[in-house]
């Protein structure tokens, strides 16, 4: 078999603060011969995700951090090109847990085959038919239980995971309102997704009065992608019974020891029930959920954005936009079929 070179970027030590190219260098190195059982893909698709820059420090996490010289870990989609599993041939596409790579060597068994023949196209299943879908999905459904009637406030409401969560409350029959970054995501969450109210944190001052005057019954679920200091006002809000679903942290994810939250006492105060969550948390429950969201989306009934960067030599700088605000919607990295 013709050996080939495989750019990575790895991680070479494990940032503080937000990581730069001495912490996630590239590399060229030759791809092994796969093992009995092993498939190589070529990959086409790099989902870029807050999580990962979880995985790049060594705090207790829901899975094991990166260790140090390896790929940076990521969910990818590619094509096999070399195959020494009885499961898959070259030419098959399929999504695996992978690296910040041209090329992911993993065991057949890992994979999940995807039906390029369904004309849906494959970065799809890294957003609204994939892990960040099926965040907003089980989290508001299962852990937010939002009932019809209901106030849901989502933060980082134009976000791959918060855009799914707004439209999923507004089929519950709930009042939706979304906290965004910028003026032009706010009227996309209200002109085009049916938010009932629209708050930009970056301009509006005052969180806590901006979330009362928004949302004037007070709010029944908070789904929580961002932590801090919307958190903290957020739950000055809350009803009593309300449910506060904790999908993700992002605004401490590159702040060093950042002040955990203040107001928890609103916890006794309105019998709040606050519950963190994963996504893996219903990996057996994933076939139902693709299947509702696919259905959702076929029938123009959910929405979605997402942003397809290309070049894997832009994958940092692209990644760390995720952290400014400047993505619209699912961030995925797409790496030319050669
Ligand atoms: N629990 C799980 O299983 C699970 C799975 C997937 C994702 N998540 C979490 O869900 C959240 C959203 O992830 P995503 O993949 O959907 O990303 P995303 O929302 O598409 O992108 C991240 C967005 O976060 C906002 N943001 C960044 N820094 C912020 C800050 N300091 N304060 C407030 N907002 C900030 C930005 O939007 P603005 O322009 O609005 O600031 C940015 O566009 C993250 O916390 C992530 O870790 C959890």
């Amino acid at each position: 078999m013709k050996t080939l070179t495989n750019r990575q970027y790895y991680l070479a030590s494990r940032p503080v603060g937000e990581p730069d190219t001495s912490n996630v260098p590239a590399r060229d190195v030759p791809v092994p011969d796969p093992a009995p059982g092993e498939v190589v893909l070529r990959n086409l698709y790099i989902s870029l995700d807050p999580a990962i820059r979880g995985w790049m420090g060594d705090d207790p996490n829901y899975i094991e951090p990166i260790a140090l010289g390896d790929a940076v870990r990521s969910s990818v989609i590619g094509r096999v090109v070399q195959s020494n599993s009885p499961d898959y041939a070259p030419g098959d596409v399929a999504m695996t847990m992978g690296g910040w790579e041209q090329y992911t060597t993993v065991q057949g068994a890992t994979l999940n085959k995807l039906d390029e023949s369904a004309g849906i196209p494959l970065s799809l299943f890294l957003g609204v038919l994939g892990p960040t879908g099926l965040t907003a999905y089980f989290g508001l459904l299962e852990v937010g239980k939002p009932k019809a009637g209901e106030t849901v406030l989502v933060s980082a409401a134009a976000g791959a995971v918060g855009s799914i969560v707004g439209q999923i409350a507004k089929m519950q029959g709930c009042r939706v309102v979304g906290m965004a970054g910028s003026d032009d995501k706010c009227r996309w969450l209200q002109d085009e997704l049916g938010f009932d109210a629209v708050i930009n944190y970056k301009t509006c001052g005052d969180y806590e009065a901006a979330i009362r005057k928004a949302c004037p019954e007070g709010v029944d679920v908070y789904f929580d992608n961002v932590g801090g200091e919307i958190l903290d006002a957020a739950l000055l809000c809350l009803n009593k019974f309300a449910r506060v679903a904790v999908c993700g942290w992002i605004s401490t994810y590159n702040v060093p020891n950042a002040p955990g939250p203040t107001n928890l006492w609103q916890l006794v105060a309105e019998s709040v029930t606050l519950q963190g969550f994963t996504v893996l948390d219903y990996l057996e429950r994933f076939g139902e959920g693709i299947g509702q969201l696919a259905q959702w989306v076929m029938a123009g009934e959910l929405k979605y954005r997402e942003e397809i960067v290309d070049g894997l030599d832009n994958i940092l700088p692209t990644f760390l936009r995720l952290f400014d605000g400047s993505n619209q919607g699912k961030l995925v990295m797409r790496l030319p079929e050669e």
